[in-house]
């Protein structure tokens, strides 16, 4: 029988890989926030749940002001979406027509290069140094007429490492200024290096600049789906047209309120979990693991081509981490009780030389 015709490209596409959940395991591989959500912010969207018989606000408004006010900017240079994935995919469909290239650093942030391809654009993944930080050299001598957007990670995921400010300023010195560059900060709240760039001081002095921001980590709220850009007006109206409508429901715009509301007690878990980050990296080292000082909620080791061997013993000890190929693994920082288990499983295992 004849097969339904489907483009190519898709078929050919890496499945994005979700976390795995082994019951009784500890889920150490989404770099969710491990602590339950606040009581205000749970209050807040109780109050919702009586309405969701309806759509949401589709311009989110309030949310979008809140945001505003929060980071000092203007209403019309916010725009949301189902997670910061969706607005990372919003802000491919509103810059690269099919043929034009996307540059990301690799390895990073697993969804760039299936976004890039789902818009019939082309990825362009420059590898990372061997300290695992972005080349933002070879990024930008990677730059052609063709290129319409580049993403740069900080702290960047999986490897935790960051891009410090005058790096970030030499490198948009280089790019040309109609070339959209984006600075996607998932994990900044968990970034406590004095010398890392502030993406919003360069949204505000350069005309080219954006920056992704999530609820999903920091403020726990990974289940509910609400992320944003902050982006030049004429960008972010370019992703509220391109936006799947009604995409963010009422109880996440209302538990993303809420949550700015409540910063300062969120901030206290940010404390712990880098804290806790601090001890972990520390008890590696004390065990003979060599890895970088990551500055998101997680830790990154490469373990090379003995990933899924350790991988497998991790699991055998009830922690589930997320491991890429041969690459390596990142562990997401979880309680202190999570991370003793971790570090329990770990210490059945040989270091990687
Ligand atoms: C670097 C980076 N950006 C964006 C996201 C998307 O997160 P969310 O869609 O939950 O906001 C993630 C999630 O893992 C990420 O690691």
């Amino acid at each position: 029988m004849a097969q339904v015709k489907q483009r190519a490209t898709v078929e050919r596409m890496p499945a994005y890989v979700q976390g795995k959940t082994v019951e009784s395991a500890v889920k150490l591989s989404s770099n969710e926030n491990p602590y339950p959500p606040l009581d205000s912010v749970l209050e807040a969207t109780k109050a919702q749940l009586e309405s969701f018989s309806l759509y949401p606000d589709m311009g989110a408004v309030a949310v979008r002001q809140r945001i505003a006010d929060h980071l000092g900017v203007q209403f019309d240079e916010v725009a949301v979406g189902a997670g910061s994935v969706e607005v990372a995919q919003q802000l491919i469909n509103a810059s690269a027509d099919e043929g034009d290239e996307v540059i990301f650093a690799w390895r990073s942030f697993e969804a760039y290069p299936i976004l890039v391809q789902i818009a019939g654009a082309v990825p362009v993944p420059v590898p990372l140094t061997a300290d695992e930080r972005h080349d933002l050299a070879a990024m930008a001598a990677a730059v052609t007429e063709r290129t319409r957007l580049i993403f740069i990670c900080t702290p960047n995921n999986p490897t935790g490492m960051t891009v410090s400010a005058a790096e970030i300023e030499t490198f948009l010195q280089a790019v040309p200024d109609d070339v959209l560059v984006v600075i996607d900060e998932a994990y900044v709240h968990f970034d406590n290096a004095p010398a890392s760039a502030d993406g919003i001081d360069f949204f505000r002095r350069y005309d080219n600049v954006a920056v992704l921001h999530t609820f999903s980590k920091a403020y726990g709220l990974a289940g509910l789906r609400i992320g944003y850009a902050v982006a030049p007006a004429r960008v972010a109206q370019h992703l509220r047209s391109v936006a799947v409508p009604f995409g963010v429901s009422a109880l996440a715009q209302t538990a993303a309120i809420a949550s700015l509301d409540a910063e300062s007690e969120l901030q206290q878990r940010v404390d712990l979990i880098v804290a806790e980050r601090g001890r972990v990296i520390a008890e590696l080292r004390a065990h003979g693991w060599q890895l970088p000082e990551s500055l998101g909620n997680f830790v990154w080791l490469r373990t090379g081509e003995r990933t899924p061997e350790i991988d497998q013993t991790l699991r055998e000890h009830g922690v589930v981490v997320r491991a890429f190929g041969v690459e390596g693994m990142r562990i997401t920082i979880g309680s202190p009780e999570m991370n003793d288990r971790f570090l329990a499983a770990i210490s059945h295992i040989q270091p990687v030389a």
